[in-house]
């Protein structure tokens, strides 16, 4: 993704998500059951990604628009057929279009979280619902405390912010009052998650915003001191899995 707005050094590649990232759609029914997509309804789903979950939102009968900035994924998602705006979440995607907005594990990639909430506001009917998930506080702690330190050990400067959103509930409440939404319901949820692909599969797909600094022939000794490190996230089959705590919340824009 080369948006200057969006994680730095984050690239996306549909099959590598397919592979390695197959569990973040397939864990998407519990928000998609929260929005609860009425027949004929206008929905847009932000962050739409490679469009899997997107296409069962339209199972619904309601009539759904993709947004997703990265080519790759955007490509895969209009292969399923789905109408999609390719952009950045950041920049305005309507005014009074939408009868709800949805959204899975996309909003913690975004810097500017004001204007992604003051954007989907616009966007709303009076009326209208914001139903998200993503990454809530604590969210792959384990996995950044070793990215982290594997990048110390390697004598390597540690991204600072880092990379990802992952607010309390009260700030992300907060964020979203300031936009003009009454917010219904925002929990954060520990969803201890497997691997399909293992710790490598995983930083494969995610961690390139810690490695952007590193010279390639250098990174897969980091990426050894990360595995080393965070040896504990495997079960006692051998099976890794990550931290994973969820942040979800309910929204409405005043009618
Ligand atoms: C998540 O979905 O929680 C996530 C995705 C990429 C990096 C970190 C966390």
């Amino acid at each position: 993704m080369a948006d200057r707005r969006t994680a730095a050094g984050q690239d996306w590649s549909a099959e590598g998500y397919a592979a390695h990232a197959g569990f973040v759609p397939a864990l998407g029914a519990t928000v998609r059951d929260l929005l609860d997509p009425q027949p004929g309804e206008r929905i847009l789903d932000l962050g739409c990604g490679d469009g899997v979950l997107t296409e069962t939102l339209a199972e619904s009968g309601a009539v759904i628009t993709g947004l997703e900035p990265d080519p790759s994924l955007a490509d895969a998602a209009r292969r399923r057929g789905l109408v999609l705006l390719q952009q950045d979440a950041q920049d305005p995607f309507g005014s009074g279009a939408y009868d709800a907005v949805f959204s899975n594990a996309a909003l913690h990639w975004m810097p500017d979280p004001a204007r992604v909430f003051a954007n989907v506001f616009a966007a709303l009917r009076p009326g209208g619902r914001f139903v998200a998930e993503q990454g809530g506080f604590g969210n792959v702690a384990a996995v950044v405390t070793g990215l982290r330190a594997a990048l110390q050990i390697h004598g390597h400067a540690i991204p600072e912010p880092g990379p990802w959103d992952f607010p309390l509930p009260r700030l992300q409440q907060a964020r979203l009052e300031r936009a003009g939404f009454n917010v219904i319901s925002v929990d954060l949820i520990a969803r201890p998650t497997p691997l399909p692909t293992g710790i490598a599969g995983w930083l494969e797909t995610f961690a390139a915003p810690y490695l952007t600094g590193i010279p390639a022939p250098e990174r897969p000794d980091v990426l050894k001191t990360v595995e080393t490190l965070l040896h504990p996230l495997r079960d006692d089959a051998g099976d890794w899995w990550a931290d994973y705590v969820r942040l979800r919340f309910v929204a409405l824009k005043p009618g």
